[in-house]
């Protein structure tokens, strides 16, 4: 019988999917649960006949292309894959996968969670309530802004944008609109109650709140920039549950100081999992740290659906979810 494919795992992942990593691979688990560093990724790509790293190890060309390299598959714990040259993984012929699909309702409840939080003042509200500062109910205390029947402006339409549509037509009555360069049939769009926009410029112009969904690649670094950000409305909010790179960090901050748009609920950051320090001031402002798809049965979905890829690939089957 030949010896079990010896697998890399970069982060502790749930302990349902670590077993059966265990059961169907010689499975290393980094347990101190601490990013890789450079040589350590190396290292295991030339110690391994896999990696399954998560969206925060920058699985880079120089890691990929170490001498001596064993593996052939990188298997990202994530839908997102901007943490791994995909060029570079190409070139090497290495196979890259992603765990898709499992993660969308979760995405898109943090989505709904941080623009309700950020019209509703909820983080605000409880700090209020937690400092003991709270005197009682009044008429004008704490006014946020109304959800239902406001337009929403989906920059991007895949799958976790239209979840955010479903949610946010059929559950807050809200008026979704979009830009995608790929848009989905005219029916499609209808079913989820969304309205194409030709472009992002105008969808930033009409929206009361603007989230984000597109992937992060080179052309959308700094998608939404100063220029952009002037777009909005003075009283819409910029809603971020994609990437942190997507939006230019400090530009956004200085929107938010002008007063040029009104709030913002971010679950990704620029440089994570440091935070732009002027953010953590804002009471305007609802800060998540990348909860996208942080729930068990979700985490345990990415882990079955990792390791699916993994199994397939060694039993020389097409693997399910193929990057490159
Ligand atoms: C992903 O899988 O890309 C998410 O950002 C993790 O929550």
């Amino acid at each position: 019988m030949s010896p079990k494919p010896r697998v890399v795992i970069t982060r502790k992942i749930p302990a349902a999917c670590e077993a059966e990593a265990q059961r169907l691979f010689d499975a290393v688990v980094n347990a101190t649960d601490t990013p890789l560093t450079t040589a350590q990724l190396q290292e295991a790509l030339k110690t391994a006949d896999a990696l399954l790293p998560t969206v925060t190890d920058k699985v880079t060309a120089e890691v990929l292309g170490v001498a001596g390299r064993r593996a052939k598959i990188v298997a990202n714990f994530g839908v997102g894959f901007n943490n791994i040259d995909i060029k570079a993984a190409k070139e090497l012929g290495l196979t890259v996968t992603n765990t898709p699909d499992v993660l969308t309702d979760d995405t898109a409840d943090i989505a709904m969670t941080l623009l309700l939080m950020t019209a509703r003042r909820a983080g605000e509200g409880e700090r209020h309530v937690r400092g003991k500062a709270w005197t009682g109910w009044r008429p004008t205390h704490m006014l946020g802004t109304k959800v239902s029947g406001k337009v929403l402006g989906l920059i991007g339409f895949g799958r976790i944008a239209k979840a955010v549509a479903r949610r946010a037509h059929h559950g807050f009555g809200m008026r979704v609109i979009f830009s995608d360069p790929y848009p989905p049939s005219a029916e499609e769009a209808r079913a989820l109650g969304a309205e194409p926009r030709a472009s992002l410029e105008d969808v930033l112009r009409e929206a009361d709140f603007v989230s984000l969904h597109c992937p992060a690649t080179p052309e959308t670094r700094h998608l939404l920039n100063a220029e952009r950000l002037r777009l909005m409305k003075p009283d819409a909010y910029l809603i971020n549950s994609a990437r942190g790179d997507v939006v230019d960090e400090a530009a956004l901050v200085a929107a938010l100081q002008a007063g040029t748009i009104k709030g913002a609920g971010l679950d990704v950051f620029e440089k994570e999992p440091v935070v732009t320090e002027a953010l953590l001031g804002m009471e305007n402002v609802v800060l998540l740290p990348h909860l996208g798809s942080a729930t068990l049965d979700t985490r345990e979905a990415m882990g079955f659906r990792a390791l699916e890829n993994l199994k397939l690939f060694f039993a020389g089957q097409p693997v399910r979810d193929r990057v490159v």
